[in-house]
């Protein structure tokens, strides 16, 4: 990596950041699909698996544009999340739990990329560079949309669960068949220790729940 001495050198270091960061992106996400027990999750990580693929071709066309190549460059960033995500499979969660994990490191990951390409397109633009702007538009769309999905998914996954932990305090048992899932897809389990012990515990059920600790 050549010295940084101005803001064209800064701008291609933060390319090559990116580059690397996208790459990644592309290895992690079908390990994501794979891991999610939700259809709806496993289908948003797979499509964006496919955008991702393009999102690296048009980084390759901006360094195309710069007349320079990529320099290997880590991104400790996205590294620092594939390890975070590492260490809670180790402590080998439930299916559910794991799931949403996913969704939020997936919605984490997008939002580095967001804030990466804020700032690249802002320097592009500065420095006349209009073709990488609208490279670095159209993948940064495609970002905040997967943002945008993946917090409706966890969403609607968390009241699901929250729903089937407050069956049984309404007196109602907390069957599988009590609870509809959301567009067709598999319920969550409720817990076999019972309301409010169970592994998984979301924010948006911790205040309805008022016993069992
Ligand atoms: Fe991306
Ligand atoms: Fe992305």
């Amino acid at each position: 990596m050549q010295a940084i001495q101005s803001p064209r050198d800064l701008f291609y270091y933060d390319l090559c950041a990116m580059y690397d960061a996208e790459q990644k992106l592309v290895q992690v996400l079908p390990q994501l699909a794979q891991e999610c027990q939700d259809n709806q999750a496993r289908e948003a990580f797979t499509q964006h698996e496919q955008e991702t693929r393009q999102h690296v071709r048009n980084l390759e066309q901006c360094f195309q544009i710069l007349g320079s190549q990529p320099t290997a460059l880590e991104n400790h960033t996205i590294n620092g999340l594939k390890q975070d995500h590492d260490t809670f499979v180790q402590q080998q969660p439930p299916r559910e739990a794991l799931t949403m994990y996913d969704i939020d490191a997936g919605y984490q990951s997008e939002h580095i990329e967001m804030a990466a390409y804020y700032r690249l397109i802002d320097a592009a633009h500065s420095m006349g560079l209009q073709q990488c702007v609208q490279l670095f538009q159209q993948n940064l769309q495609q970002d905040e949309a997967e943002a945008k999905k993946l917090a409706t998914i966890g969403h609607q996954l968390n009241q699901q669960v929250a729903m089937s932990a407050q069956a049984p305090q309404q007196g109602q048992p907390a069957a599988p068949g009590n609870v509809s899932p959301p567009m067709g897809q598999p319920n969550v389990a409720p817990s076999p220790q019972g309301p409010g012990q169970g592994y998984y515990r979301p924010r948006h059920a911790q205040h309805t729940i008022r016993s069992g600790r």
